[in-house]
């Protein structure tokens, strides 16, 4: 089977990106603080919570992802605080934080409170913490990480579960991060390819990324980045469902991604590359994506499980330094596991 393009050719453009969410316009609406009282009155784990410690706020964006605001993550947070984070995480699929200033330790710690780090096999490592990854573009670098849709880790057998990703060194402009809610791309397909993809299973890989087949541009150019293509051709496909059950939430999420999934399962390449490229265009629908701003102290956390992420490449002859820390999932379940357990 060939390689599945990282990038969709013609379907996101950057004028159409642009225009999306230009300058002066806000991806976050206002007058959120509803869904705060929601989390507040619906959520049992919430509902003791005295009303001076809630200053924490979520503001959902129209696409993918919540904005969180009042709260300083550098600190040990409560379990209250906690419950919100881990909520908002759960329903939005990412969260951003604003005007954080973190140490590389605080940065661990954090992330430890959600679960166990995974170390990249194939990222750069900051050289005090192992457990930091590097994702970073000199001046003189023309590619950057991560610049197609993709969610990360796919290709594992227990794909990790998110990264945090906090803003170092920011170009003067440009560098955005989009961000596309899967949940959404689930729940708005067509009756009719829901029905379709439900019992399907989907092939992930690595290889053709970050093994040594070099037959990717992107890849050459990111030689000293991303390495290890040793681990990359050793590593074995992965097999998921195309409809998973978020682990935690159950919320049902489409799992296929540009970046790694390289077919259906039993499936020619041919049928494969026509329902997955009809998935995809439907699943960056302007309505499901989000562009994250990225300014200094900026931080998103997404979950891998319920969104895609690509990284804009419009700031050439500048640095862009981001550290990134990821936490290990679980195998995935079918969204429609208890069904066929029933029958
Ligand atoms: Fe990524």
């Amino acid at each position: 089977m060939s390689r599945p393009e990282y990038r969709i050719p013609g379907q996101i453009k950057t004028g159409k990106l642009s225009s999306s969410s230009g300058p002066g316009k806000t991806d976050f609406p206002e007058a959120k603080e509803l869904f705060v009282e929601k989390l507040i009155c619906h959520d049992p784990r919430t509902k003791h919570l005295m009303e001076s410690e809630m200053a924490l706020s979520v503001l959902p964006a129209t696409g993918a992802g919540a904005e969180i605001t009042g709260v300083d993550i550098s600190r040990r947070l409560s379990e209250s605080e906690m419950t919100v984070i881990k909520n908002a995480f759960a329903e939005h699929g990412a969260i951003f934080f604003r005007e954080q200033n973190l140490t590389e330790a605080e940065h661990i710690t954090f992330a430890r409170r959600f679960g166990e780090i995974n170390i990249n096999r194939f990222f750069a490592k900051h050289r005090d913490y192992p457990e930091i990854a590097m994702v970073s573009k000199e001046p003189d670098q023309v590619a950057n990480i991560g610049g197609g849709w993709h969610t990360d880790h796919s290709y594992d057998q227990e794909p990790a579960m998110g990264s945090i990703l906090i803003a170092r060194e920011l170009p003067p402009s440009g560098g955005d991060t989009w961000f596309a809610n899967m949940y959404k791309a689930y729940e708005t397909l067509p009756v009719d390819l829901k029905a379709s993809i439900r019992d399907l299973r989907a092939i992930h890989s690595a290889r053709h990324v970050f093994g040594s087949r070099d037959d990717m541009d992107m890849l050459k150019k990111t030689r000293g980045r991303i390495g290890n293509p040793e681990a990359a051709d050793a590593l074995h496909d992965s097999e998921h469902p195309v409809v998973i059950s978020r682990p935690l939430s159950k919320k049902k999420a489409l799992y296929v991604n540009p970046g790694f999934t390289i077919g259906i399962a039993g499936w020619s390449e041919r049928d494969s590359e026509s329902l997955l490229g009809k998935l995809y265009k439907h699943a960056i629908k302007e309505e499901h994506i989000t562009k994250y701003q990225w300014k200094p102290g900026s931080i998103a956390f997404w979950d891998n499980r319920a969104t895609w992420h690509f990284a804009q490449n419009d700031y050439q002859g500048f640095r862009r330094i981001m550290h990134r820390i990821t936490i290990n999932g679980c195998p995935l379940e079918s969204a429609f596991a208890d069904t066929k357990k029933a029958s």
